[in-house]
């Protein structure tokens, strides 16, 4: 029999939260940094990294792969680079735990190298589709070994002579737009993704900064991004703003935990990942974007928000690439709303670290919220949480924190299974809370 490891936590209801933070590090822009320097040639230098355990493991595997990621004594990142197409074999199975980013960017950053590595993750990512991005990096010739359904654990036997690929996004994925576009670093010639719905584009923008020879045209409603391949990429500097889907957690404690009023500093606000704002904007969320200039080559801002009476509203399924982490505390955000949120275009959250929709609707159901749901549609009934109810998490830091929250506006608490998975995103999550005035703790304490 194995041990229970896992870490039940609980929520209380608290009153109103003040305080002046900063979230950690965007965790898109950390993995690609890491992931960017390893393929420059010369010493990368990150600053503001997310130090979360999905981020560490690429570093590792980075490491694995023959260029070096450290931590320095003044706390930035140095990545040594090997070059485009230097990438070596790596000795052992690399591990990339609970991350889908990770692996899935990985594969296309080895994919026109000819190496071959073995990919695992931990019990929630080996449930996670890997054949969305096999399918077009198999197009370049790389070949796979994949477990039943194209799932990790998977054994990438990478290619010597890559051919390009044009590849026309069957999902709005940015992990597959960017799988596609690194594996294009190292094929001769223009490598084009064409994207309908717009998904993050941090790749773009950061591979740009590293002297990557990438172009974006609108054609018919579209965006064709290419890649020209086989040129070398130049080491930066690189400074990472605060996340935006951290951020998230926080925003919605103060918009629905009375008498309120915070400032999160330093926050990523580029557009394609600005949904949640505009979202609870809409719900008459009283914030306000304060100091608003450019970082490392992204929008930031101070975000300052106070807690305020929310109103039900229709969120369109063309919105869901620009929001598709903050679904789950969105719906926390509703539950307190007057009135009916409906949420569309949820497809994409059968597939995250858990099935999102299921998790957040038993979540809402066991603290008394009324809900209904279909395939890609939720619909949240506001006026409040009795509370009182344990949620199971699924392995999934984000449900996790979004039920935390909850607790705090609940009318009596509400709890968690396991708050173990917190730390692939948001380690310091409950101290920085608690600091603000929540009462996250383990349950039987006060
Ligand atoms: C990410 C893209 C999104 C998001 C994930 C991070 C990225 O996934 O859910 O947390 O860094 O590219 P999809 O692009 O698969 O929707």
């Amino acid at each position: 029999m194995t041990a229970d490891l896992s870490q039940p936590m609980i929520s209380r209801k608290s009153a109103g939260l003040h305080g002046t933070i900063r979230v950690p590090g965007d965790k898109s822009m950390s993995h690609r940094a890491l992931m960017f320097g390893a393929v420059s040639i010369g010493e990368t230098r990150v600053e503001g990294l997310l130090e979360a355990e999905d981020v560490v493991n690429t570093a590792r595997a980075m490491t694995a792969l023959g260029a070096s990621a450290q931590k320095d004594a003044g706390g930035a990142w140095r990545v040594q680079g090997v070059g485009v197409g230097g990438l070596q074999s790596p000795d052992h199975p690399l591990e990339f735990g609970n991350s889908g980013t990770g692996v899935r960017l990985a594969l296309g950053l080895m994919a026109t190298t000819p190496i071959v590595a073995k990919c695992v993750g931990d019990a929630s990512l080996s449930k996670r589709p890997m054949g969305r991005v096999i399918a077009p990096l198999s197009q370049f010739g790389a070949r796979f070994d994949a477990a039943e359904g194209g799932r990790l654990p998977l054994v990438l036997h990478g290619v010597k002579n890559a051919v390009p690929v044009t590849y026309t996004l069957p999902v709005a994925s940015a992990q597959v737009k960017s799988a596609i576009l690194l594996a294009g670093l190292n094929a001769p010639g223009r490598t084009t993704v064409i994207e309908s719905v717009p998904t993050r584009d941090h790749t773009e923008r950061m591979l740009k900064a590293f002297g990557a020879h990438i172009d974006i045209e609108e054609k018919d409603g579209a965006r064709h991004i290419s890649v020209t391949g086989q040129h070398e990429l130049k080491a930066q500097e690189i400074i990472i703003p605060g996340d935006p889907s951290s951020a998230a957690f926080p925003m919605v404690a103060a918009l629905i935990t009375p008498d309120s009023n915070i400032t999160i500093e330093n926050v990523m606000l580029n557009p394609t990942r600005t949904g949640l704002i505009e979202t609870l904007l809409e719900m008459g969320g009283n914030i306000e974007i304060l100091n608003r200039r450019e970082a490392g080559g992204e929008d930031v801002g101070d975000i300052h928000v106070y807690s305020s009476r929310l109103r039900g509203v229709r969120v369109p399924a063309k919105r869901a690439p620009s929001m598709i982490d903050e679904y789950p505390i969105l719906a926390v955000a509703a539950a307190f709303a007057d009135g009916t949120t409906r949420m569309e275009g949820l497809e994409e959250l059968r597939v995250k670290e858990s099935d999102r929709l299921a998790a957040v609707q038993a979540g809402l159901s066991v603290n008394g919220v009324l809900t209904s749901s279909g395939p890609d549609w939720l619909e949240v009934t506001g006026g409040g949480a009795p509370g009182g109810g344990k949620v199971i998490t699924h392995m999934d830091h984000r449900i996790a924190m979004s039920f935390l929250i909850m607790g705090m506006a609940s009318r009596i608490y509400t709890s968690i299974d396991d708050a173990r998975f917190i730390a692939t995103s948001f380690p310091d999550f409950t101290g920085l809370m608690n600091r603000m005035g929540a009462r996250i703790g383990v349950p039987n304490s006060s």
